[in-house]
Formats: structure tokens, sequence, C-alpha cells
């Protein structure tokens, strides 16, 4: 059976790598760079390895493409494009709407179509089936799906087989053949109602973790307020073996998913004539952290930062990733700017970033780590400048958050 994922990134290159296993899969992804490493057999992503893309090459299991004619004659489709949010912070839906054209301009024959990007109840129904019915030239009953990503880019205990899988189909029929696909390299498949309760609940699942990383967020400013310690304070409250479940603060949140999603549900919420007062309040909260951070920095240092030297530590979104998308570092580093600080970053497993490249660790005034990867040694990071902030509560010696 031939299957075309759309999109090659963390979420698309890790399901082909697992569905390449069982069917033959064509990867098609706009970037022409990404296409031509994979082709090679060179992964770009934690968790996906280079030497199963290539054994998948060898087998004739796997392509990636630029060439949206490739997909013709797929039994299923499936499409895992970035679901951002606009400069309004309202969802962006234009790369979905892009696949859509890809799809309907390709396939002459009915398929199943299944979105694995994550986006409002609504979506598949809504959004997919009309945009596709729209572009494509002619009339085909396609089926359409929705099984939502829960990938976590670099973890080892979860992984595509292990984490349960929600979903549903628009038909019975979708349904059927959704859990059939899948049943092949997923341990644990949940089906739901409706493709509007797996979208739900997946917004739901991140919305969940922003809130309370907000919370935890709030309560390290106000223990820093009474002197006491948070992190102990957390461990204390977690030694409680029910109702309690712990969170860590930060500099603020992070990825394609925790910043984002909660704004798609929050989006519905509103047109429905529901306001996601919880919701509004933890994008606050988190995206005012890093303003805190660097005030905190500047009292700590005679009240001001005006032309220190200050070395952001790890702009990588989490630790041992090279994915620095919705980085709380970049607001950092905006931050201590806008107070006069000369700034700088270091981060090994990033390398370049935004134009500019790691700066070595040391020879700073001040170091602030955002993201604490276990190839960055605390000693070193202690001896890098005067002043070490920490956010992570790894560097022990540090001044914590
Ligand atoms: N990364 C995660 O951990 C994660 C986890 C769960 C869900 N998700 C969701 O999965 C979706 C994809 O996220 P990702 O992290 O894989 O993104 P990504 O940026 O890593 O990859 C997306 C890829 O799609 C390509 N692309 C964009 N538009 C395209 C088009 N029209 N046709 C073909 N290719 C196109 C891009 O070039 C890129 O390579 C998003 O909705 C995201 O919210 C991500």
């Amino acid at each position: 059976m031939k299957v075309s994922i759309i999109g090659q990134g963390y979420v698309g290159l890790t399901i082909s790598a697992f569905a390449a296993k069982h069917y033959e899969v064509v990867g098609f992804d706009l970037n022409s760079t990404i296409v031509s490493q994979l082709n090679k057999g060179v992964s770009h992503i934690e968790g996906v390895a280079s030497g199963d893309l290539k054994q998948a090459i060898f087998a004739g299991n796997y392509k990636a493409t630029t060439d949206g004619s490739e997909i013709a004659g797929s039994e299923i489709v499936v499409i895992a494009v970035p679901t951002p949010l606009d400069t309004n912070r309202k969802p962006d839906l234009t790369y979905i709407d892009s696949a859509c054209r890809v799809i309907a301009e390709n396939l002459s024959v009915p398929a199943l179509i299944i979105n694995e990007s994550t986006s409002f109840p609504g979506t598949i129904r809504n959004y997919i089936k009309p945009a596709i019915e729209k572009y494509s030239k002619q009339k085909l009953d396609h089926m359409y799906a929705i099984s939502p990503e829960r990938v976590d880019p670099g973890r080892e205990d979860f992984n595509q087989k292990n984490t349960p899988r929600l979903y549903a189909g628009l038909t019975p029929e979708a349904t059927a053949k959704t859990r059939d696909f899948y049943s092949t390299f997923c341990d644990n498949l949940i089906e739901v109602s409706s493709p509007e309760v797996a979208e739900a609940a997946k917004l739901f699942e991140n919305t969940f973790r922003q809130v309370n990383i907000a919370l935890v967020n709030e309560l390290a400013q106000i223990s820093h307020a009474l002197g006491i310690d948070v992190r102990e304070t957390l461990d204390a409250a977690g030694t409680k073996p029910y109702g309690f479940m712990k969170f860590a603060p930060s500099a603020g949140v992070g990825g394609h998913c925790i910043p984002v999603d909660p704004s798609y549900l929050a989006d519905v919420a509103e047109k429905a004539g529901v306001e996601a007062t919880f919701i509004k309040r933890a994008n606050e909260v988190n995206l005012d952290m890093p303003k805190y951070i660097a005030g905190r920095i500047a009292k700590d240092n005679g009240g001001s930062v005006k032309g220190k030297k200050v070395l952001v530590v790890g702009v990588a979104y989490k630790p041992n990733v090279a994915d620095t998308r919705e980085t709380p570092a970049e607001l950092l580093i905006d931050a201590l700017k806008d107070l006069g600080a000369v700034v700088a970053w270091n981060d090994p497993v990033v390398g370049s970033w935004n134009g500019s490249e790691s700066s070595p660790l040391s020879g700073a005034d001040i170091a602030v780590v955002v993201t604490k990867h276990d190839v960055v040694a605390s000693e070193d990071v202690l001896k890098s400048a005067l002043y070490v902030f920490d956010t992570t509560g790894k560097v022990k010696g540090a001044v914590q958050l």
C-alpha cells in the first residue's frame, strides 16, 4: 500500500520512519534542502535514526520528494504540516490549506486523508474536507479522519509504538481504515466518538500543561517575594501521593505546541461565545517570565544591567534538542537588551541561530541559564560569569529562579 506523508518535519518524518516498515512511503515536503538530505538517508530529526532511513530507502520503502505528482495513487495521505499562530496570535491554517491543494491536485482515486497536525475542533470536517473538495478538479469520495500526534521529540521512553493514539473518522469506514493503518505500528489505539473529540483532546492536553506551567511560574514569583524556595515547596507538595502533579518553573514555554495550541482552543471558544480566561492569563504569565527574570537579574546587579556582558545559556526550548521554535530565550534576550545589556548566547546543541553563532561559555559579567543540555557542565556554566542566574534548577550554586 502506498502512503504519502505531507510535511517531513518532526511529526511527518517520525511517522514516515515507522510507516516505512510496513508500507511504501512517499514523504512530500516543500523544503528542497530537507528533501535532498532525506534522500541521502540523513535525518534532521532527533528520534529518527539516519540508519533507519537509509534502510527504508534501500528497501525501496521510502522516498522524499518536492514533487506533488509523486503522491498520486496513494491509498492513505497523512497531513503533518505546521499550524502556527499569525501575528495576531490567531490560528494560521495557510500550511494546511497548501497541503489540501497538493492533495486535491494530485489524487485521482479516492483515498483516506488523515490529519495529524494540531488544530481546533472542526478542522477536518469544516476546513480540510471542503478545501480538498474545492481544489479537486473531479468529485472523489475521499475518507477523512483525525489522529492527533502526541510525539515528544527527544523522548526515549514514549514513541510512536507505545504512546496511546486517539483517532476518529468522519464515517465508520474512515474510522476503521484509520485503525487498520495505525495498528501496524501503534500498540494502543483509542477510538473516540467524533473527530472533534480527538481534536479537542489534543488541544486540552497542551492547554493543561500551559496553564499549570503558568501557575507554577506565578508561584515562583510569589515564593521569591516571600523568601521561600519554590523548588523545595514543589518537592514538598509532590510528596502527596494523589491529587497533585508537579510542574517546574522556567523562563516560559517554547516549542511548536505548548505556546501555540491553547490559542487554537481560545479562538474557537471565543467564536462560540465563551471567553477562554485561563488560556489568556496563562499566556500572559508565561510570556512575561523573561521580563520578570531580566528584572530580577538587574536588581541583583546593582539595579541595572546597562553595558554589562550577558550570556544567555541554552537557547533551545528544551534540553538536548536543537529546536528553538518559540523559545523563551528570544524574549529574554530582547528584555535584557531593552535594559541596555550587551547580550550573547551559548548553545552547543543549537550551534547557529537567528543569523548568529553560539558564543564561548566564558568571559561574561552575567550568565543566565534558560535551558541546560546534558553536554553542558554546570561547573563550566558557574565559571562563565561572575553572576549566574539559573531558571532550570539544574545549576547548583547559581542564583535560582
Ligand atoms: N513537534 C512536535 O513535537 C509536535 C507534537 C505533536 C503535534 N505537532 C503538530 O504537528 C504538526 C507539524 O509539526 P512539526 O513539529 O512536524 O513541524 P515541522 O516544522 O518540524 O515540520 C513541518 C514540515 O512541513 C513542511 N511543510 C510546510 N508546508 C508544507 C506543505 N504545504 N506541503 C508539504 N510540506 C510542507 C515544512 O517544510 C516542514 O519540513 C503541527 O500541527 C504541530 O503542532 C507537533
